[in-house]
């Protein structure tokens, strides 16, 4: 089986947790577009979506899947999306596509996050995908300077040779070669760093379930 195939199995197994009659929380990335394609089956049979990011709210909004505006939601019971990288305790590595604060924001409203990964992604210790960090477009070089003393290797994220800007409009740094075997403290430190928006350490709000694609089916792992 193909990345992409384990990708689509996660996205269609994840189905069973979408909650009729209520609001959905949707991620960013590949995986978690092949679970949009999957919800436009059943879009008459939810209230809407809150995306993570504007390349989800598109594809959700080409589905004609509605998209609610975060700050008109007070609760939603369940978030679903991919991950970078999930330990078997929950903790993950995310932004990858670099809507980490978006992600992060969603999930804080859901009261369940299911992450849907091809079984590449577990790992016993974070880190060996770079950690992205979200900072204040003046703060990164001063930004990058704390992150290294915690043991990394920042890099600002570039896209055709310029600095990538965020949804947010702010910069990516991504920490290359960290042993993360603290996630909640990691989370903590990067999070006191003034300039800082997000850390695409999700520790403290960690993954609920996580279904895994792997060659002998779909796995699930409770946290
Ligand atoms: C987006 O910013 C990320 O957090 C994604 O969830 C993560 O990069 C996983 O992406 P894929 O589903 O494309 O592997």
């Amino acid at each position: 089986m193909t990345q992409d195939e384990l990708k689509q199995e996660v996205a269609r197994a994840a189905i069973q947790y979408v909650v009729e009659n209520e609001i959905i929380g949707v991620g960013t990335g590949s995986t978690a577009n092949f679970f949009i394609d999957e919800l436009a089956k059943m879009k008459d049979k939810i209230k809407g979506a809150v995306a993570s990011s504007e390349a989800t709210a598109a594809r959700l909004r080409a589905h004609g899947i509605a998209v609610l505006d975060l700050n008109d939601v007070t609760s939603m019971p369940v978030y679903i999306d991919g991950a970078d990288e999930v330990t078997h305790q929950g903790a993950m590595i995310k932004g990858g596509g670099a809507a980490l604060t978006r992600e992060k924001i969603v999930a804080s409203v859901a009261s369940k996050f299911v992450c849907i990964a091809d079984g590449s992604k577990l790992v016993d210790l974070l880190g060996k995908f770079p950690l992205p960090v979200e900072v204040i477009p003046m703060a990164h070089a001063v930004v990058a300077r704390k992150l290294a003393e915690l043991g990394g290797e920042p890099r600002l994220r570039l896209k055709d040779g310029q600095p990538l800007l965020t949804d947010n409009g702010n910069v990516i740094i991504d920490v290359h070669g960290l042993q993360i075997a603290d996630p909640l403290g990691m989370e903590a430190a990067i999070n006191n760093i003034v300039g800082v928006v997000t850390v695409g350490l999700f520790a403290k709000q960690g993954a609920d379930i996580c279904l895994l694609g792997t060659p002998e089916g779909v796995k699930t792992l409770s946290f």
